[in-house]
C-alpha cells in the first residue's frame, strides 16, 4: 500500500441488494460506507454494479460521480453522470445514509469498547535500512478496528513504516504490532498514536530511550546478587584462609 503510516481499519457498513437472474447469471449492487475517524468527517459512499462477479459501474462520493469499468459500465455511466438531479441524489446518501447508520453503529459500539493496553519498545533486527527500530504492540482492544501511526517531534512518519501485524486473540480482543525504522537523532521525540473509539481523543505514547523500569529492577537485581555473591565468597575465603593458617601455625 502507498499509505504505509497509517492503519487503516475501515469501518463498512454494507448492503447489499441480490438479483438473480435466469440461467445463472447473477447481479447485484453493493452500497458501502467507508470511514475510519469516529467524528465520521472520511466518510465515504460507494455503490457497486456487479454482474457474474465483474464489477461493471461504481459510484464514488469523493469523485462524486459514477465510473464505468467495462465497455458496457461506460456506456451506462455516460447518460447517468449528466442527469445531475441523479448524482446529487447520490451525493447525498453521504449524509442521509452513511452517517446516521454509521452513527448508530458508533453508538452501539461505544458502551462495549475496551481500551487497549498500549507496550513501546525498541526491537533488534539484522538487516534493514535503518539502524534502530521501534514496536508499538497494542493490546486487548475491542473493537478491531484501529488507527496506529508515528510521530516524529510532532511530524506524522509518512515511511520506514515497516510491517503491520493484526491478529484476533480469540476472546474478542484484538491486538496490532507497528514497527518502525529510523536513524536515530539526538534529542528527538517520537512516539506512537493510538486511535480507537474507546478513547475520546489519541492517546500518544512517548518513546524513552533509557530503559524501561522492569529493565533497571532487572539491572539492579542483577547487581545486588553479584554484590552479596561476592561478600559471601570473600568471607568464606577470608574464613578458610584464617582457618588453615591456624592449623599450620599450631601443630598437634
Ligand atoms: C474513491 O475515489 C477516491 C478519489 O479518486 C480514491 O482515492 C478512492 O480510492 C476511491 N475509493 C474506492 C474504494 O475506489
Amino acid at each position: 500500500m502507498s499509505q504505509p503510516n497509517v492503519m487503516f481499519s475501515y469501518f463498512i457498513l454494507m448492503m447489499s441488494a441480490f438479483i438473480t437472474i435466469a440461467d445463472g447469471y447473477y447481479c447485484y449492487i453493493m452500497d458501502e460506507c467507508l470511514y475510519s475517524s469516529h467524528d465520521l468527517s472520511d466518510m465515504v459512499y460507494l455503490q457497486s454494479y456487479w454482474f457474474n462477479m465483474v464489477m461493471d459501474i461504481q459510484y464514488n462520493s469523493t469523485l462524486g460521480k459514477f465510473v464505468g469499468l467495462t465497455e458496457y459500465g461506460e456506456h451506462v455511466v455516460e447518460g447517468w453522470n449528466r442527469n445531475l438531479n441523479f448524482i446529487q441524489q447520490m451525493q447525498a446518501q453521504v449524509d442521509t445514509y452513511c452517517k446516521p447508520n454509521a452513527q448508530f453503529l458508533e453508538t452501539a459500539l461505544r458502551d462495549k469498547a475496551v481500551q487497549p493496553k498500549v507496550m513501546l519498545r525498541s526491537v533488534k533486527r539484522a538487516q534493514g535500512k535503518h539502524p534502530a527500530m521501534l514496536m508499538c504492540s497494542v493490546y486487548d482492544f475491542y473493537p478491531e478496528q484501529i488507527k496506529v501511526s508515528w510521530l516524529r517531534d510532532g511530524e506524522p512518519v509518512a515511511s520506514d513504516v515497516t510491517s503491520i501485524l493484526e491478529m484476533a486473540d480469540g476472546d474478542w480482543y484484538y491486538q496490532i504490532h507497528s514497527e518502525l525504522e529510523y536513524t536515530p537523532r539526538s534529542g528527538e521525540k517520537i512516539s506512537c498514536v493510538v486511535d480507537h473509539a474507546s478513547f475520546n481523543k489519541p492517546m500518544i505514547v512517548d518513546w524513552d530511550p533509557s530503559l524501561p523500569e522492569s529493565e533497571r529492577n532487572k539491572i539492579v537485581i542483577g547487581a545486588s546478587g553479584l554484590v552479596l555473591g561476592i561478600v559471601i565468597a570473600a568471607a568464606g575465603l577470608i574464613y578458610y584462609k584464617k582457618k588453615s593458617t591456624g592449623r599450620i601455625l599450631v601443630p598437634h
